[in-house]
């Protein structure tokens, strides 16, 4: 008798946002507009390196002497420097001794150590996630064995965060030892972000009922602008015990396919900081034993090198700039009788993403009929407009809701 292991496996659907990004790739239409999966592109719709990447890039390929092994968690000059630029050097965290972390193979690779690590201090624990959230936070926590519930966040007919709601859940249903998985800013899909007041009251509320954060930062700097898109991390790292946090250079720094990230964990003391610390590689090590390097040399070099990081923050606020200003032009174009509530969440919601009211069959109109894609759950990616295409990206909205 032959071997027979794959006999009883099911094929799987292919991931919803992978898959979707390839469909709107085989579109032959000229007029298509993607704004489908969560990639920054420029005026002329390509996804751009960017000129203090490159400039990196070069000087990595001069003078790079070896591809030898890195460590479980990675280049420490490329961890201080992201704990730099994402709690600010000047932040008490930075010099407590408390933080332990590590370099990871994209802000997904950093999620799934951070919840292993929670895993294996708190298997019991549940990790409360935003509705909607992310769609790979689901299985990526998941995975480790970690129990998710959700709690109530985006209001999809006011188009904005429900508060209140979302605290009384937590009261009601979290208990202490819990996770709260909180974006930090550019809430993915909804763009939809705490205020710095709503954070104000959240880091207390949390700590009093002693639930630990755990911050997903994967768009700094697309937001709002820098610092305030880091308030809510910030505010956290001053005032919690305990801490979790994930940070992606995938678009920041447009590093994608280079897989980079970073887990941080702020502990109570500088003892069990190292203990932490030595969980941390041994988490790696059994997942993918060391992180990439490329992308992680990247961004240490650029924040280590003044001008290459004046150039790379210029670049930043140009793109984020690009996206307000396509806010800005498809929220006056929704504008009109019945798309006021839609066109006010456009320019109130961060980052490249908004959650517009459109059902899973108008998307699909929208993309069999108009060439336009979005994802089921009405999630644009803002940056995947243009100037040119917005009337007829509004246009083509308003006639599937009417
Ligand atoms: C997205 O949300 O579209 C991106 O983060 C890409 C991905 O991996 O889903």
């Amino acid at each position: 008798m032959g071997a027979a292991m794959f006999d009883h496996l099911d094929s799987l659907p292919p991931d919803a946002i992978i898959a979707m990004m390839q469909q709107a790739q085989a579109d032959g239409r000229a007029h298509k507009v993607d704004l489908g999966v969560g990639v920054y592109k420029d005026a002329t719709g390509a996804v751009p390196i960017m000129r203090a990447v490159k400039a990196a890039e070069q000087r990595i390929l001069a003078e790079e002497k070896t591809k030898s092994y890195v460590g479980t968690t990675g280049r420490a000059g490329f961890r201080d420097h992201v704990l730099d630029l994402v709690l600010g050097a000047d932040h008490p965290a930075c010099a407590s001794g408390r933080l332990a972390s590590s370099q990871a193979a994209g802000g997904s690779g950093a999620l799934r150590i951070g919840a292993q690590l929670a895993f294996s201090a708190t298997p019991n624990a549940t990790v409360w996630v935003s509705t909607p959230t992310w769609a790979n936070h689901v299985p990526l926590i998941g995975s480790t064995g970690l129990r998710l519930k959700s709690y109530p966040y985006y209001n999809r007919q006011t188009l904005g965060v429900d508060y209140e709601d979302m605290l009384a859940h937590l009261d009601a249903h979290a208990e202490a030892g819990d996770l709260v998985l909180l974006h930090g800013c550019c809430h993915n899909p909804t763009g939809a972000d705490l205020s710095p007041q709503q954070w104000d009251r959240l880091v207390p509320f949390l700590n009093d009922r002693g639930l630990v954060h755990f911050i997903d930062l994967a768009y700094l700097g697309l937001g709002r602008g820098l610092d305030e898109d880091r308030y809510g991390l910030r505010l956290a790292a001053r005032d919690c015990p305990e801490l979790i946090f994930t940070v992606s250079a995938s678009k920041n720094f447009g590093l994608y396919k280079e897989r980079v990230g970073l887990l941080g964990v702020l502990c109570k003391t500088p003892e069990q900081a190292g203990v932490v610390q030595s969980q941390l590689g041994a988490i790696q090590r059994t997942l993918i034993s060391m992180p990439p390097d490329h992308g992680a040399q990247i961004v240490e070099r650029i924040l280590g090198d003044g001008e290459l990081k004046r150039d790379w923050l210029d670049e930043l606020a140009e793109m984020r700039e690009r996206m307000r200003g396509l806010r800005r032009m498809l929220s006056d174009a929704l504008d009109v009788q019945g798309g006021e509530h839609i066109a006010r969440a456009v320019t109130d919601q961060n980052g490249m993403f908004s959650m517009l009211p459109v059902t899973p069959q108008q998307a699909e109109r929208l993309r069999d009929d108009h060439a336009i894609y979005m994802t089921d759950s009405g999630r644009i990616n803002i940056a995947g407009a243009n100037a040119g295409n917005i009337p007829r990206v509004a246009e083509a909205l308003l006639d599937v809701l009417s």
